[in-house]
This record gives structure tokens, C-alpha cells and sequence, in this order.
């Protein structure tokens, strides 16, 4: 039988955060032998907002290595750049025609962005969705492990394709999310309120974050006065250590709670940075041998982008029959 297929990517628009890794790569690394998996660094998502030329190039190598330093292992998945693929961009305009100012207007991604960064409410920013939507349906994806974030796009796409599927027959399969129990929601350590963010370096630790100023940032993460590790309504900042140690070590919340009955805020930080560190410091290591080797990162790529050319193309050829183009 074949593989279900994955596809998921993320943004070369800042460090990534162990939001990020608990919320996506953590949970990608394990599906790579059950399915058919597909990572995009998405590029040309990136640039909604100014980038650096010189440092979104050097990102996008890097999250190519973070990826397979996270256990993204290439010998047994598709790694890409997403730019290297013309055809997202070709479906994105596509379904541009069958998305709704209405439906784009209430992503809150869009609100929240487009507050941040007033001074550039482009238009590549408004229909970001689309071409997340896009992304997925290209590869006729059944499952796409995102962070909770990402529920309101994924939904969007789904009605997209819905919507294609109606008018033209069956085009498209309907993609479904795979959101984690624990992990999906990192918050800032600082603001627990407020999601854990690439922008916001003081209440997020980076993947690559140097081990010191990772147990030092959950010490001083917060907590509240009551005192004892227990998983409650409006205890923001217990509540997302329990989900951060618990999306580290893959126990349940009870069993978190169990371990430390009777024991303070301090030996439960302690056995956080402890359990973030063993898992960070292996990641880091790999980081390091494999930037030094950018010949196989282009190896990787490059033969990436063969395949999900391949896969790409076979879509878009069924998409413009659908419609009726004239074949190429
Ligand atoms: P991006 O680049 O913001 O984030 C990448 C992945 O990390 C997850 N994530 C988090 N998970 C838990 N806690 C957090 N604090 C946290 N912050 C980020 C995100 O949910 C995401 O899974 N639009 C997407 C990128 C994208 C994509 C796609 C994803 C483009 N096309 C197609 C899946 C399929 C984004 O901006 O993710």
C-alpha cells in the first residue's frame, strides 16, 4: 500500500524557537518513516515582511540544517526550497481566483501582522493563506503537522480545495491537520499570554540557543504564586512549562503532575532546562557538522526540488485541465 503523504514547511524569516521545534519538527521527525513526507523551507512565504537579502540566504541554508539536525533524516523524505518550485506560485495566483476577500480578511495571522508592521500591509501579506493553501494541495498532502497557530489556514485551505472540488470534480485532496496534544502552543516565557515567537528573543529560546542562556531563560520564566505543578485554567505560565517539558520528554501532563507533587517551582525548572538541554545540545552538535558541509545541504536540496518539481507539476497539469487551458 502506499504512503499517506505529509507537508508541512516552515518560514526562513528569524532563529527558529523551541516553539517551532516542539510545535512542528519535533512531531516531523517522528512521521518520516510512517509516511510519504515533504519539507519546504518556505521562502517565498518570508518575504510578506522585509528580509535581509544576504541574511534570509544564509537562513534558508541554516534551516536546512536545522531540519535535518532535528532528525529530518533526507535519505528518507523530500527537503526543498520552496522558490525552487515555480509552481507554488503558479497555484497560489490560481487559487487567489477562488478565495474570498471575506474569508482572508478574518485571519488573525493577517490582523496581527499587518498591526506589527503597519508601514507594509502588502498585498503578498493579505493572501499569504492562499499560498499556504497552495503549498499543501500541490502535493495532494493527506496530513499537515503544524502548530496550533496554523488551525485557521489550514481550515482556509481545506475550504479552498472544497470549493475547487465542486466546480471542477475532484481536483485536490482534502488535506487534515496534525496538531499535537502537547508542544502546539509554546508560549513566551516572559508573557506566557502571548505566543513564543521568532521576534521576540527574550521570552523565546532558539533551537541554536546558546545552553547557558537556555537554563538560564527558563529559570527565570513565569510562573505565579501558588507553588505547586499543576496543569489549570488561567495558570498561564505553569500551564506552558508543563506543555514545553511535557512535549520534551512525551509525558502526559498527570505524569508531570505526579512528579512533582510536593516538590517547588525550582526542581521543576531544574528538570525542565535539564530535559531541554540533553535534547538541545545533540541538535546543536549536528547544526555545526553539517553547515560545514554546504555541498551536501545543495545535495539535499537540489534532488529535493527534483522530486516535489515532479509531484508539483503532475497538479498543476491537472488543475489546468480542470479549468481549461490549453496544454502546455
Ligand atoms: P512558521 O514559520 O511561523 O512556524 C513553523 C511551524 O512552527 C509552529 N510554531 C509553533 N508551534 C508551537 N508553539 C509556538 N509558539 C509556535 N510558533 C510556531 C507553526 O505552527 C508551524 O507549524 N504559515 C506557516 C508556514 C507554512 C506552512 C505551509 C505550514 C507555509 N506553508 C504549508 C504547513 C503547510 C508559518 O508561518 O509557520
Amino acid at each position: 500500500m502506499e504512503k499517506k503523504r505529509i507537508f508541512s514547511g516552515i518560514q526562513p524569516s528569524g532563529a527558529l524557537t523551541i516553539g517551532n521545534y516542539l510545535g512542528a519538527l519535533k512531531n516531523w521527525a517522528q512521521l518520516i518513516d510512517e509516511y510519504d513526507c515533504i519539507f519546504s523551507v518556505v521562502d517565498l512565504h518570508a518575504i510578506t515582511v522585509r528580509q535581509d537579502p544576504k541574511e534570509l540566504n544564509e537562513r534558508c541554508l541554516g534551516l536546512i540544517a536545522q531540519y535535518i539536525a532535528c532528525g529530518i533524516d533526507p535519505e528518507k523524505c523530500t527537503i526543498f526550497i520552496q522558490s525552487h518550485v515555480p509552481a507554488h506560485a503558479e497555484l497560489s495566483w490560481i487559487l487567489n481566483c477562488y478565495t474570498y476577500m471575506g474569508e482572508l480578511e478574518r485571519m488573525t495571522q493577517f490582523k496581527d501582522k499587518s498591526s506589527r508592521h503597519a508601514d507594509n500591509i502588502n498585498a503578498g501579506l493579505f493572501t499569504y493563506p492562499v499560498l499556504m493553501a497552495a503549498d499543501i494541495l500541490l502535493y495532494q498532502a493527506d496530513l499537515v503537522p503544524v502548530g496550533h497557530d496554523q488551525k485557521q489556514h489550514l481550515e482556509l485551505c481545506r475550504d479552498v480545495a472544497e470549493r475547487f472540488n465542486r466546480i471542477y470534480d475532484d481536483t485536490f485532496k482534502i488535506p487534515e491537520g496534525y496538531i499535537a496534544k502537547m508542544g502546539a502552543r509554546v508560549m513566551d516565557l516572559q508573557n506566557p499570554e502571548k505566543k513564543m515567537s521568532k521576534s521576540e528573543p527574550a521570552g523565546s529560546i532558539a533551537l541554536l540557543e546558546d545552553i547557558a542562556s537556555v537554563t538560564k531563560k527558563i529559570k527565570r520564566a513565569q510562573t505565579d504564586s501558588l507553588g505547586y505543578v499543576k496543569f489549570e485554567e488561567g495558570r498561564h505560565g505553569i500551564n506552558n512549562l508543563i506543555s514545553i517539558y511535557g512535549a520534551v520528554t512525551r509525558k502526559t501532563a498527570d505524569e508531570i503532575e505526579n512528579e512533582f507533587q510536593g516538590k517547588g517551582y525550582g526542581d521543576f525548572k531544574k528538570a525542565i532546562a535539564e530535559a531541554l538541554v540533553a535534547e538541545l545540545e545533540p541538535i546543536q552538535a549536528k547544526y555545526q557538522e553539517l553547515m560545514n558541509n554546504k555541498d551536501y545541504l545543495k545535495s539535499v536540496y537540489t534532488s529535493g526540488a527534483d522530486r516535489a518539481r515532479e509531484i508539483a507539476d503532475e497538479t498543476i497539469r491537472k488543475v489546468h485541465q480542470k479549468i481549461g487551458y490549453i496544454e502546455r
